[in-house]
């Protein structure tokens, strides 16, 4: 199928150029002015219209047992709300707990999104224990195409793992030239204080917050950084929410740590009063690292403006109300998680772009191809280029909308952004030249989606 989207002016990291793509056999086989089609080519007038690369969620949870039950999402409903929102690749959490064996928790999330996903997807896998077949499993998984990481420094006896195994981890990843994703907040402290303060009869929402406070995260994620120094291994940060852990993290890297940063959509734009609403509403906004005091999202922009942030995810992770009363009695049942992946490219869009706190480059870099650059997906993703795969996302910036539960096709009851306006969205995603989105409706192939198979690239 051959496409010509027309007219568009394509921003791509460091350009940003009015210029006609030709799209054959899902690639980008051309690109110049006034560029002429067969008969048979689909036509896209993206005059008027920005052009981006697809854009790249690098931290979404889909399949997931956790906390008591599931994230609600299958890969049917996950990727058509994330190619509404113009994410067409995403990389999943892939997540056994530390009583299940690695290599079986892999094919089975493999076998979640296989011929399911109507978006390309990769893996990180979740090293949540290491025992005497950890290091072969990870071989045969890193051989597979999954050439990342994850470790949790959080939730003890579940998926966390301790500072030995840390160690092994990041030891095995720098012979692999695997980078290594990490959430990062203190677990034994995690663990002290919502005793402490569950003792003290403090059992709401609101207390999540404090129960894991930005001096644990702040010390997590320069544990991670002290072990990154030590093994020579690279490291990511996911979800960094605070401006102590910022610190923590510009610290390391200015002594030479080889350390990226994520930060997710919910700590730019929500603040912690959200979770300390009573009851249920409360609970709609309890993810970890929690939601932090407010004057912490300016420290987050201008990080992320400045690149010392690399990375906008969403940390995607829907349970619903009914879910979300799991925690009625105690906030450290709140099965913890804020869905996003519909909503990032256009919050994005309007609240950093049209808000006047991140320029057009650094947006498409930040939600695009910097993940493709760190997680061995570029100049295949993250790129409008010739040779490059033609997921495309044409964006209309005359788009005016509100962000609700009622219209999006996340599987979920409550929107964590209900009622933000938007202004932007995409008029026509395309993955690997297929369109699949059409002015807010997907119109696409369920089950188009490929696995991504990558190579280690951090020696
Ligand atoms: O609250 C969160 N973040 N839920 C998903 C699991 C994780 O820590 O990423
Ligand atoms: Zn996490
Ligand atoms: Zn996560």
């Amino acid at each position: 199928m051959a496409l010509l989207i027309r007219n568009g002016d394509v921003v791509n990291v460091g350009s940003r150029v009015q210029t006609d793509i030709y799209v054959e056999n899902e690639t980008i086989t051309r690109m110049g002015p006034n560029l002429q089609a067969p008969p048979h080519a689909e036509i896209i007038d993206a005059a008027d219209k920005l052009v981006f690369p697809g854009f790249i969620d690098p931290h979404v949870h889909i399949y997931l047992p956790f906390m008591a039950t599931f994230a609600k999402d299958t890969h049917e409903t996950g990727s058509i709300a994330a190619l509404v929102g113009g994410t067409t690749t995403y990389i999943e959490m892939c997540c056994p707990s530390r009583n299940d064996d690695a290599l079986e928790g892999y094919q089975l999330w493999k076998s979640k999104a296989e011929g399911h996903s109507a978006c390309d997807y990769a893996f990180h896998m979740s090293v949540t224990k290491f025992v005497a077949e950890t290091e072969s499993q990870l071989r045969k998984i890193v051989a597979d195409g999954t050439a990342s990481f994850k470790i949790f420094l959080a939730y003890k006896n579940f998926f966390g793992v301790d500072d030995g195994e840390m160690y092994q981890t990041l030891e095995l990843a720098k012979r692999l030239g695997v980078i290594v994703t990490a959430h990062c907040e203190n677990a034994e402290l995690v663990a002290r204080l919502q005793q402490k303060l569950l003792a003290e009869g403090k059992i709401g929402p609101e207390w999540h917050e404090p129960s894991r406070p930005e001096s644990v995260e702040a010390e997590g994620t320069g544990r991670f950084a002290t072990f990154l120094e030590n093994t020579g291994a690279t490291g990511y940060v996911v979800h960094l929410s605070c401006e102590k852990a910022l610190q923590a993290a510009g610290a390391a890297k200015s002594r030479g740590v080889r350390m990226h940063v994520e930060s997710v959509l919910p700590h730019f734009l929500l603040d912690k009063s959200y979770a300390e609403r009573p009851g249920v509403e409360g609970m709609k906004h309890v993810m970890s690292p929690p939601l932090r005091a407010k004057h912490n999202q300016a420290a987050l922009w201008t990080a992320l403006e400045q690149g010392s942030i690399d990375t906008v995810g969403t940390d995607h992770c829907p349970f619903d109300a009914e879910q979300k009363l799991l925690g009625k009695d105690s906030f450290v049942n709140i099965p913890n998680g804020i869905p996003g992946i519909e909503d990032r490219v256009n919050l994005l869009y309007t609240m950093g772009v049209k808000g006047g706190r991140l320029d057009l480059d650094r947006f498409v870099d930040s939600a695009s191809t910097r993940a493709a650059k760190l997680f061995g997906l570029f100049p295949r993703k993250g790129a409008i280029a010739v040779g490059s795969d033609a997921d495309i996302v044409v964006y209309d910036t005359n788009y005016r909308g509100t962000i609700s539960a009622k219209t999006h096709h996340v599987n979920n009851d409550y929107s964590g952004f209900e009622g933000m306006p938007v202004e932007g969205r995409p008029s026509v995603v395309t993955v690997r030249g297929k369109v699949q989105v059409r002015d807010g409706q997907f119109v696409g192939e369920r089950g188009r989606g490929k696995m991504l198979k990558r190579e280690p690239t951090h020696f």
